[in-house]
Protein backbone atom coordinates (compact mmCIF):
# COMPACT_ATOMS: atom_id res chain seq x y z
CA UNK A 1 0.00 0.00 0.00
CA UNK A 2 0.57 3.98 -0.61
CA UNK A 3 2.26 5.61 2.04
CA UNK A 4 -0.25 8.38 3.66
CA UNK A 5 0.13 11.75 1.85
CA UNK A 6 -1.94 14.01 4.07
CA UNK A 7 -1.46 16.89 1.23
CA UNK A 8 0.84 17.07 -1.35
CA UNK A 9 1.52 21.02 -3.46
CA UNK A 10 2.01 19.52 -6.42
CA UNK A 11 2.16 23.21 -8.41
CA UNK A 12 5.43 23.84 -6.76
CA UNK A 13 6.94 20.10 -7.11
CA UNK A 14 10.18 20.43 -9.07
CA UNK A 15 10.10 18.61 -12.61
CA UNK A 16 12.40 15.65 -13.45
CA UNK A 17 13.33 15.08 -17.39
CA UNK A 18 14.35 11.44 -18.14
CA UNK A 19 14.65 12.44 -21.62
CA UNK A 20 14.54 15.11 -23.92
CA UNK A 21 10.42 16.79 -23.71
CA UNK A 22 9.57 14.33 -21.18
CA UNK A 23 8.77 15.87 -17.82
CA UNK A 24 7.68 13.89 -14.64
CA UNK A 25 6.39 14.67 -11.02
CA UNK A 26 5.80 11.54 -9.21
CA UNK A 27 3.32 12.36 -6.66
CA UNK A 28 3.11 8.52 -4.53
CA UNK A 29 4.42 4.90 -5.13
CA UNK A 30 3.11 1.49 -4.02
CA UNK A 31 6.76 0.36 -2.58
CA UNK A 32 5.06 -3.31 -2.49
CA UNK A 33 3.76 -3.40 -6.55
CA UNK A 34 5.65 0.09 -8.02
CA UNK A 35 1.50 1.52 -8.88
CA UNK A 36 2.15 5.28 -9.26
CA UNK A 37 0.61 8.33 -9.88
CA UNK A 38 2.43 10.90 -11.83
CA UNK A 39 2.21 13.93 -13.62
CA UNK A 40 3.67 14.02 -16.75
CA UNK A 41 4.32 16.85 -19.49
CA UNK A 42 5.36 15.91 -22.83
CA UNK A 43 6.92 19.15 -24.88
CA UNK A 44 7.50 18.49 -28.61
CA UNK A 45 9.34 21.25 -29.59
CA UNK A 46 11.92 19.98 -27.00
CA UNK A 47 11.99 16.49 -29.03
CA UNK A 48 9.40 14.25 -27.75
CA UNK A 49 7.99 12.54 -30.13
CA UNK A 50 5.02 10.15 -29.53
CA UNK A 51 5.60 6.04 -29.70
CA UNK A 52 5.09 4.84 -33.37
CA UNK A 53 4.14 1.20 -32.74
CA UNK A 54 0.91 -0.02 -30.63
CA UNK A 55 2.02 -1.47 -27.30
CA UNK A 56 0.09 -2.95 -23.38
CA UNK A 57 0.86 -2.59 -20.13
CA UNK A 58 0.49 -5.20 -17.42
CA UNK A 59 -0.97 -2.05 -15.10
CA UNK A 60 -4.59 -0.43 -15.83
CA UNK A 61 -3.46 3.01 -17.06
CA UNK A 62 -5.74 5.81 -16.39
CA UNK A 63 -4.48 9.51 -17.98
CA UNK A 64 -6.41 12.57 -17.24
CA UNK A 65 -5.43 15.34 -19.46
CA UNK A 66 -4.67 18.72 -17.13
CA UNK A 67 -3.55 20.74 -20.26
CA UNK A 68 -2.98 20.65 -24.26
CA UNK A 69 -3.92 17.49 -26.08
CA UNK A 70 -3.49 14.05 -27.03
CA UNK A 71 -4.22 11.17 -28.85
CA UNK A 72 -3.66 7.03 -28.65
CA UNK A 73 -5.28 6.85 -32.02
CA UNK A 74 -4.81 10.01 -34.34
CA UNK A 75 -8.77 10.20 -34.43
CA UNK A 76 -9.94 10.78 -30.71
CA UNK A 77 -8.23 13.48 -29.17
CA UNK A 78 -8.00 14.04 -25.30
CA UNK A 79 -8.02 17.95 -24.47
CA UNK A 80 -8.35 19.38 -21.35
CA UNK A 81 -9.98 17.54 -18.63
CA UNK A 82 -10.03 14.79 -21.47
CA UNK A 83 -9.35 11.12 -20.17
CA UNK A 84 -8.90 7.29 -20.42
CA UNK A 85 -8.28 4.60 -19.58
CA UNK A 86 -6.99 1.24 -20.61
CA UNK A 87 -7.31 -2.28 -18.86
CA UNK A 88 -4.21 -4.20 -18.06
CA UNK A 89 -3.04 -6.13 -21.06
CA UNK A 90 -5.36 -3.97 -24.10
CA UNK A 91 -3.57 -2.96 -27.05
CA UNK A 92 -3.78 0.86 -27.42
CA UNK A 93 -1.53 3.64 -28.63
CA UNK A 94 -2.22 2.46 -32.75
CA UNK A 95 -1.19 5.84 -33.99
CA UNK A 96 -0.49 8.28 -31.35
CA UNK A 97 -0.11 11.81 -31.18
CA UNK A 98 1.16 14.82 -28.92
CA UNK A 99 0.40 17.86 -31.29
CA UNK A 100 1.33 20.09 -28.32
CA UNK A 101 3.25 20.75 -25.43
CA UNK A 102 0.85 18.32 -22.73
CA UNK A 103 0.06 17.70 -19.27
CA UNK A 104 -2.04 14.70 -17.70
CA UNK A 105 -2.36 12.63 -14.46
CA UNK A 106 -0.78 9.48 -15.16
CA UNK A 107 -1.73 6.50 -12.82
CA UNK A 108 -0.63 2.66 -13.08
CA UNK A 109 -2.09 -0.13 -10.92
CA UNK A 110 1.19 -1.37 -10.36
CA UNK A 111 4.86 -1.37 -11.74
CA UNK A 112 4.85 0.42 -15.49
CA UNK A 113 6.55 -2.07 -18.34
CA UNK A 114 5.62 -1.03 -21.37
CA UNK A 115 5.23 -3.83 -24.32
CA UNK A 116 5.66 -3.05 -27.98
CA UNK A 117 3.19 -4.61 -30.07
CA UNK A 118 4.57 -3.81 -34.06
CA UNK A 119 1.66 -6.38 -36.12
CA UNK A 120 -1.61 -5.73 -33.62
CA UNK A 121 -4.53 -7.65 -34.55
CA UNK A 122 -6.68 -4.76 -34.99
CA UNK A 123 -6.59 -0.91 -35.36
CA UNK A 124 -8.79 -0.59 -32.29
CA UNK A 125 -8.79 -1.30 -28.63
CA UNK A 126 -8.50 -4.94 -27.94
CA UNK A 127 -7.56 -7.04 -24.95
CA UNK A 128 -4.52 -9.24 -25.89
CA UNK A 129 -6.02 -12.74 -23.96
CA UNK A 130 -9.49 -12.08 -25.83
CA UNK A 131 -11.40 -11.57 -22.47
CA UNK A 132 -13.60 -8.78 -21.87
CA UNK A 133 -11.70 -6.58 -19.02
CA UNK A 134 -13.60 -6.94 -15.71
CA UNK A 135 -13.37 -2.54 -16.38
CA UNK A 136 -13.45 -1.84 -20.11
CA UNK A 137 -11.78 1.23 -21.52
CA UNK A 138 -12.67 4.33 -22.15
CA UNK A 139 -11.19 8.05 -24.02
CA UNK A 140 -13.62 10.82 -23.31
CA UNK A 141 -11.98 14.44 -25.10
CA UNK A 142 -13.60 15.85 -22.49
CA UNK A 143 -14.82 13.93 -19.53
CA UNK A 144 -16.63 16.85 -17.91
CA UNK A 145 -18.88 16.72 -20.51
CA UNK A 146 -22.40 14.90 -19.75
CA UNK A 147 -23.00 12.06 -17.44
CA UNK A 148 -23.30 13.84 -14.18
CA UNK A 149 -25.47 12.26 -11.13
CA UNK A 150 -25.69 14.49 -8.46
CA UNK A 151 -22.36 16.65 -9.48
CA UNK A 152 -20.82 13.01 -9.58
CA UNK A 153 -19.60 11.17 -12.76
CA UNK A 154 -18.14 7.65 -12.15
CA UNK A 155 -15.01 7.58 -14.42
CA UNK A 156 -15.44 3.64 -14.38
CA UNK A 157 -15.07 1.29 -11.70
CA UNK A 158 -14.24 -2.74 -11.44
CA UNK A 159 -16.12 -5.44 -9.98
CA UNK A 160 -14.47 -4.75 -6.55
CA UNK A 161 -15.09 -1.42 -6.32
CA UNK A 162 -12.05 0.29 -7.13
CA UNK A 163 -12.53 2.97 -9.55
CA UNK A 164 -12.62 6.86 -10.40
CA UNK A 165 -14.92 9.52 -10.76
CA UNK A 166 -14.89 13.44 -10.85
CA UNK A 167 -16.53 15.23 -8.45
CA UNK A 168 -18.46 18.92 -8.43
CA UNK A 169 -18.44 20.22 -4.50
CA UNK A 170 -19.41 24.12 -3.77
CA UNK A 171 -21.17 25.17 -0.05
CA UNK A 172 -20.41 23.49 3.09
CA UNK A 173 -20.97 20.06 2.71
CA UNK A 174 -18.31 18.31 1.53
CA UNK A 175 -18.24 14.29 1.56
CA UNK A 176 -16.01 12.07 -0.90
CA UNK A 177 -18.13 9.76 -0.44
CA UNK A 178 -15.33 6.81 -0.34
CA UNK A 179 -15.88 3.81 2.69
CA UNK A 180 -13.46 4.01 5.34
CA UNK A 181 -12.14 0.73 4.52
CA UNK A 182 -10.87 1.79 0.89
CA UNK A 183 -8.20 4.02 0.21
CA UNK A 184 -8.48 7.25 -0.98
CA UNK A 185 -6.71 9.27 -3.54
CA UNK A 186 -7.45 13.01 -4.42
CA UNK A 187 -6.32 15.11 -7.42
CA UNK A 188 -8.04 19.00 -7.42
CA UNK A 189 -8.65 19.68 -10.84
CA UNK A 190 -9.59 23.41 -9.83
CA UNK A 191 -11.52 25.55 -7.14
CA UNK A 192 -10.68 25.72 -3.59
CA UNK A 193 -11.10 23.46 -0.30
CA UNK A 194 -10.56 24.57 3.18
CA UNK A 195 -9.88 21.40 5.64
CA UNK A 196 -10.48 21.36 9.57
CA UNK A 197 -6.91 21.42 10.22
CA UNK A 198 -6.53 24.81 8.80
CA UNK A 199 -4.75 23.54 5.42
CA UNK A 200 -6.53 24.79 2.18
CA UNK A 201 -6.75 22.32 -1.20
CA UNK A 202 -6.21 24.05 -4.60
CA UNK A 203 -5.55 23.49 -7.33
CA UNK A 204 -3.01 20.88 -8.09
CA UNK A 205 -3.20 19.51 -4.05
CA UNK A 206 -2.78 15.71 -3.83
CA UNK A 207 -3.46 13.57 -1.18
CA UNK A 208 -2.88 9.79 -0.62
CA UNK A 209 -4.44 8.10 2.24
CA UNK A 210 -4.65 4.37 2.83
CA UNK A 211 -7.54 2.20 4.26
CA UNK A 212 -8.26 3.20 7.87
CA UNK A 213 -6.28 6.49 7.58
CA UNK A 214 -7.29 10.04 8.65
CA UNK A 215 -9.46 11.99 5.80
CA UNK A 216 -8.64 15.71 4.65
CA UNK A 217 -11.74 17.34 6.84
CA UNK A 218 -12.85 19.50 4.28
CA UNK A 219 -15.27 22.24 5.97
CA UNK A 220 -16.42 23.47 2.54
CA UNK A 221 -15.65 24.06 -0.73
CA UNK A 222 -15.71 26.45 -3.47
CA UNK A 223 -16.41 25.85 -7.10
CA UNK A 224 -14.07 22.88 -6.77
CA UNK A 225 -13.35 19.91 -9.53
CA UNK A 226 -11.87 17.13 -7.36
CA UNK A 227 -10.38 13.69 -9.39
CA UNK A 228 -11.11 10.90 -6.96
CA UNK A 229 -9.63 7.17 -7.18
CA UNK A 230 -10.28 4.71 -4.55
CA UNK A 231 -10.89 1.23 -3.78
CA UNK A 232 -10.06 -1.91 -1.42
CA UNK A 233 -6.69 -3.13 -0.55
FE1 LIG B 1 0.04 3.09 -22.65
Amino acid sequence: MRPHIPHLDTETMDWTSPIPGLYSKILSVDPDNGARTAINRLVPSEGYSAPTVPHYHHSAEEILVLGGKLSFDSKTYLGARGYCFHPPETVHGFKSDVPEETTFLSRHSKKMCTHDVPEPAKREYYPLKGKTPDRMWAALPDATKDGWQDNVKILGEDSLGEGSKLMRLDGDTVNLSVPDVFYEEIFVLDGRLPAADGTTFVKGAYAFCPPGSTRPSFVSAKKALVYVNYGPV
